[in-house]
């Protein structure tokens, strides 16, 4: 194997997020298996219709970080969609603790999902649902080093994201077309990822990520409102900029209030804080010094909660 590709030109990676195949620990309705073991039905109506929820997770030090967060919105994508989950809480947690333990790694991946079960292949929801739980669980590897230091290369893409109206970009669900359709678009245009705008042409978000801009020393980011995930790592950084008195605006955002910005950044679970060093044609400095209090900010807040746990 090289370059993360095995014997067969199969990237050894999966999902965006680099985490190794090999340690990585999976689980269906509980039951632990290794990854070639694994099977689910072809009438999985997660893999049918995209009739799923799901929740990214990670661990610092072996330790499940935000967990009470993630549940709690994994519980509310599940509302919106009418989905009962077959877990509580406690159980879950315990779940996910035995698998994080048997990768034996400090730093996992942790990928909760949780389809509506088997049916026909026909859209009518079962009388009798009964949820498949999926969880995989592996090493977390380091995004590359130069997104970190020097930042990544955003673009605007064709494809909207969702309306608010149509599926809520607030519901973390398992249809993720719109933003697998952008990543693909971004792509093409040789950029790292994309930068998603709504019907109105007001910015958004990234395909997996929040985003951030910085302008004459105020940290700026779109409302809820305009059709993003509330993102945990956002809020905390929102929190962060709030308590140590870095002036702060959620509000509806134009292309232009980017293109005129002296600093962007992307927040997720996986990316934590990710310098943006160029959106379209506009370079900013990367990371500029709002940035890189931040970063010292959120790594400071991750410490504290390990050092609570
Ligand atoms: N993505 N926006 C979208 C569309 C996301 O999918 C994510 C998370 C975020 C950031 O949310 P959080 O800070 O809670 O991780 C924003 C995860 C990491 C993923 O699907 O891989």
């Amino acid at each position: 194997m090289n370059n993360g590709v095995d014997k067969h030109g199969n990237s050894r990676f999966i999902c965006a997020v680099a985490i190794a195949i090999e340690q990585t620990k999976v689980s269906v309705n509980f039951q632990i298996l290794d990854p070639s073991q694994a099977t689910l039905s072809i009438f999985d109506r997660g893999f049918l219709f995209g009739d799923s929820v799901y929740e990214v997770i990670r661990t610092y030090a072996g330790q499940l970080f935000t967990f009470a967060a993630h549940l709690k919105r994994l519980r509310r994508s599940a509302d919106a969609i009418h989905l009962r989950l077959p877990f509580s809480d406690g159980e879950i947690r315990q779940h996910l603790t035995e698998l994080v333990a048997s990768v034996d790694k400090p730093d996992c991946y942790i990928r909760l999902m949780v389809s509506r079960g088997t049916s026909l292949p026909l859209i009518d929801p079962p009388k009798q649902e009964q949820p498949t739980t999926v969880a995989i669980v592996g090493p977390l590897q380091p995004w590359p080093q130069s997104h970190q230091e020097k930042g990544i290369r955003l673009c605007t893409v064709g494809v909207r994201r969702n309306l608010p109206s149509a599926i809520n970009p607030m519901i973390k669900s398992g249809n993720y077309l719109n933003n697998v359709i952008a990543l693909y678009e971004a792509r093409q245009k040789h950029f790292d990822d994309a930068l998603m705008l709504n019907a109105e042409g007001g910015l958004t978000e990234s395909t997996t990520s929040n985003f951030f801009l910085v302008n004459a020393g105020v940290l700026q980011t779109p409302p809820l409102e305009a059709g993003i995930l509330d993102g945990i790592s956002r809020q905390i950084i929102l929190d962060l900029a709030k308590e140590n008195n870095i002036p702060v605006a959620e509000k509806p955002l134009s292309l232009e209030d980017a293109y005129n910005a002296q600093e962007s950044f992307i927040s997720s679970t996986t990316r934590e804080i990710m310098p943006v060093t160029q959106l379209d044609e506009t370079r900013f400095e990367a990371p500029g010094a709002v940035t890189r209090k931040l970063i010292k900010l959120y790594k400071g807040y991750v410490q504290k909660q390990l050092e609570n746990t």
